[in-house]
């Protein structure tokens, strides 16, 4: 899979995307990932791709040409399965999104800005927009970040031991079972006696009840 993230702060991803599961995807060549100054695509001397909204209302709007011209050239190098928007009024993003989009071969997300981008660019050049959540960040950057991640862990091949995203919380709409590691007894607080049984099948079980268990108590919703 391929992601080309198109962005006014191309220098705050690196940090996130040369550590743990993204750097992995990409030492295996699994996945890559660019980052593209909306600011190189703008058509004036100030480098500015934003201006005040028809209306007169406060606030600015990213203006349509610089995001044409920067899609365009991308998709000269690429045919992307997906141009998305980040938007706290797109579709919200959950784990059955996630998997889908993993699927995919090419992805572009414009991350957005300000008081938003001009609506030519959701209407024409957008395929899709996504929403993390209710609520409203600074800028699509933090938001394309947890995209890049919850999809880029789930392409087969990324994760070590491959049933680990298959137990994630939600992959089958249930949040996962409680884990435990060493000691067995700290403080007097005791690991579960059936995770030392050496019953695999007893496990399995109790994982299973813990698992629905949590869900009706934290995510009723899911069920
Ligand atoms: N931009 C601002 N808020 C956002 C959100 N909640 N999700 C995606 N993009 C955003």
């Amino acid at each position: 899979m391929h992601i080309d993230i198109i962005t006014l702060f191309p220098e705050i991803f690196p940090p996130i995307f040369n550590h743990s599961i993204l750097k992995r995807a990409e030492q295996k060549g699994i996945f890559s990932v660019q980052f593209h100054n909306l600011r190189d695509y703008s058509t004036n001397n100030y480098h500015s791709v934003d201006d005040y909204p028809y209306g007169g209302e406060a606030g600015m709007v990213m203006q349509i040409e610089p995001i044409y011209n920067c899609i365009e050239d991308l998709k000269q190098k690429r045919s992307y399965d997906e141009i998305i928007y980040t938007s706290p009024d797109g579709e919200l993003l959950d784990q059955k999104l996630s998997n889908s989009l993993s699927l995919m071969e090419n992805i572009c997300i414009l991350c957005g800005h300000y008081k938003g981008v001009d609506e030519r660019v959701r209407q024409n050049l957008i395929t899709r927009e996504i929403s993390i959540g209710n609520y409203v960040l600074s800028g699509g950057e933090l938001a394309s970040m947890v995209i890049c991640d919850s999809i880029v862990r789930l392409i087969p091949g990324v994760l070590s031991d491959e049933t680990s995203a298959l137990s994630d919380s939600f992959q089958d709409n249930l949040v996962s079972h409680p884990v435990y590691s060493r000691p067995q007894s700290f403080n007097g607080w005791e690991v579960p006696k059936v995770l030392l049984s050496g019953n695999d099948k007893l496990i399995k079980q109790w994982q299973e009840e813990e698992s629905l268990k949590r869900t009706k108590q934290r995510r009723p919703n899911l069920l």
